[in-house]
């Protein structure tokens, strides 16, 4: 912190005599005008400097209030604390620290009084401010305060720290100060998964939405407890083995002891992949699939944030993983179908099915699979996946064929259905992708040993199954059949502010899934397209749904790149979004307060002259 102390005719700073104010200085006023006035603020190309005179001592601060950037030379200043005129938030006058965290500290600045005059240093800096910054992001996280967490993002990514450094800090946090992973955390991956195809602003956002919703999960929660890994170091199978027992007996410290010996042992991720998705597969379509999406989504937290954090935030999605209810538990899977036991039966048959396809290496029947999956007998729909298999589907290519189907659900999805449909909807498709995500990941080299986690996908064929009512009757997807929709504009930033435009107003679902299909059918950027999306969520107080929706779409939209296929997943996305647009808006006010603060902008200069 910056002393800024006024103790005689002749001052210092840091006990150094100054011989002459240095240029970065700048004249506030005579010594004698400040003490009649008892302040004075200096403009200039710099932002506005608050010079205030109390009890013998002269202090200089930045005039923008940290809280909302309204003038501070409108404040109180009593027994050497400042009270902003606005909201009241009170700050220690010497070192610019607040008494009230929401408000956030005010930058102050070195004064030096020279001859009778006061001058400034016009220069707000630290030291450091990559770690100046990540240390307010960590008060920002442990308070939960929006408008520090969004300051603190930009001045680091001001300061030139990596996009990867601050998910690292923030999913750290995420893990040590809550009890288990959380909705946070798998916003805070989504977002990050997405950053290589945002601009630079909407980095920023995402990046601020991503903290703010871990500090919000982790508000008032119990702290994670360190568990240890087990002594000795079984072998791989008896450890895939023991976490599906521990899941299925519902005993949460064991399961985590085994995951956690798991790993001190070196498991590899696909490995661990196959463990969980092992013991995440006892219990169909768990938690309506939230639980293996946390699951795969603290898998993709790794990839990005590193794997030698793998003890510290694998672990926390096994409570979830333990407790989750499964779709066996209700009465939709097991009346009139027993979709269990057709499950069931299936699993017995993998392992011979997977050998008889192993000769075929080239199976590209994706989309007619979709297809067959999204049919409504559930025998015929299971019947379907043992054929692709025994044509040489590999496991992620199922998985890539139920997320397309489940993405149709929601292309297709009926306006005459009611709004909380759409969850039901959205619930398949991220689970879809789940699955194909994590199928992905534990990889080919050993389908005989992988067999269990094909289970995910007929569960998640079942779900799809008995979703259909959600096309009854189905809603049309534009583009097919090269239909132009000539009525719609033709270049491509008219249609992206068409369609911002339609996410502006409430139930634009269908003309946002036009304008998807009008932007990908003239040839236009996929890439320009997604930007828009993700710009379309990151301005709105979206819910933990809709950042799912996205990122799932963009994951899938890449597996198929710009095809009939990529067009109708990314028309689901719009549609989904459309119809939950628009909010409040609330986030992105304080994100843009932020970012004018951060920049040295006059806020408020017409409240300051009121
Ligand atoms: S407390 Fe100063 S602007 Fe709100």
């Amino acid at each position: 912190m910056f002393q800024s102390t006024y103790s005689g005719p002749k001052a210092t700073i840091g006990g150094v005599l100054m011989d002459a104010p240095s240029k970065e200085f700048a004249l506030a006023g005579s010594l004698e005008e400040l003490k009649i006035k008892g302040r004075l603020v200096v403009h200039g190309g710099h932002r506005p400097i608050l010079v205030i005179y109390d009890r013998g001592r002269v202090f200089a601060l930045d005039n923008r209030c940290p809280h909302m950037g309204f003038p501070l030379e409108r404040g109180t200043v009593e027994d050497g604390i400042l009270t902003c005129h606005w909201h009241h938030a009170r700050f220690d006058l010497e070192s610019g620290c607040t008494f009230d965290l929401w408000a956030d500290d005010v930058p102050i600045c070195p004064v030096e009084v020279r001859n009778g005059d006061v001058w400034v240093k016009t220069t707000f800096t630290h030291a450091d401010p990559a770690a100046h910054w990540h240390q307010r992001l960590a008060n920002g996280l442990a308070h939960d305060l929006g408008l520090v967490i969004a300051k603190a993002v930009h001045g680091q990514l001001a300061a030139g720290v990596p996009q990867a450094e601050i998910v690292r800090q923030v999913a750290l946090f995420g893990a040590q100060n809550r009890d288990g992973w959380g909705v946070g955390l798998t916003i805070l991956t989504a977002l990050a998964n997405i950053l290589p195809v945002l601009p630079e602003e909407e980095a920023y956002l995402a990046l601020f939405h991503g903290a703010r919703r871990v500090a919000a999960d982790c508000d008032g929660e119990a702290p994670r407890r360190e568990r240890a890994p087990l002594g000795s170091r079984p072998d791989p199978a008896a450890l895939k083995r023991w976490l599906r027992r521990w899941t299925n007996v519902r005993h949460r410290e064991a399961a985590e002891r085994t995951l956690l010996t798991a790993i001190a042992a070196h498991f590899s991720p696909a490995e661990l992949a196959d463990a969980l998705f092992a013991a995440e597969t006892e219990r169909a379509f768990a938690d309506t699939g939230h639980s293996l999406d946390f699951i795969n989504k603290a898998f993709e937290c790794l990839d990005l944030v590193g794997w030698q954090h793998a003890a510290a935030l694998l672990p926390t999605v096994v409570g979830q993983m333990v407790a989750a209810r499964g779709a066996e538990e209700s009465t939709a899977w097991r009346q009139p179908v027993d979709l269990v036991a057709l499950c069931e039966e299936s699993t017995s048959e993998l392992a011979d099915l997977f050998a008889a396809g192993r000769g075929s290496r080239d199976w590209s029947g994706h989309a007619a699979l979709a297809q067959e999956l999204l049919g409504d007998d559930p025998a015929r729909i299971v019947d379907a996946l043992k054929e692709a298999i025994r044509a040489g589907a590999a496991p992620a290519d199922l998985g890539q064929s139920l997320a397309y189907a489940a993405a149709l659900r929601v292309a297709r999805f009926g306006n005459a259905n009611e709004h909380a449909d759409w969850e039901t909807a959205h619930h398949v498709f991220t689970y879809a992708n789940a699955v194909h995500q994590m199928l992905t990941r534990i990889g080919t080299a050993n389908i005989d040993t992988h067999v269990t986690a094909v289970r995910g996908v007929l569960h998640g064929a079942m779900a799809l199954y008995l979703a259909r009512y959600l096309n009854v009757p189905p809603a049309r997807i534009p583009g097919d059949g090269g239909e132009q929709l000539d009525d719609l504009p033709a270049d491509p930033e008219t249609i992206g502010a068409a369609l911002l435009d339609a996410f502006d107003r409430q139930r634009q679902v269908d003309l946002a899934a036009r304008l998807v299909a009008r932007h990908l059918t003239l040839g236009h950027s996929p890439q320009a397209l997604i930007a828009t999306l993700a710009h379309a969520v990151l301005r709105e107080d979206a819910g933990f749904h809709a950042y799912q929706m996205l990122e799932a779409g963009v994951r899938q939209f890449g597996a198929w790149g710009d095809t009939d296929e990529g067009r109708h997943i990314l028309i689901a996305v719009a549609r989904y979004l459309a119809a939950h647009s628009p909010t409040e808006r609330a986030s992105l006010q304080t994100a843009d307060i932020a970012r004018r603060l951060m920049r040295g902008g006059e806020l408020h200069q017409e409240a300051g002259s009121s």
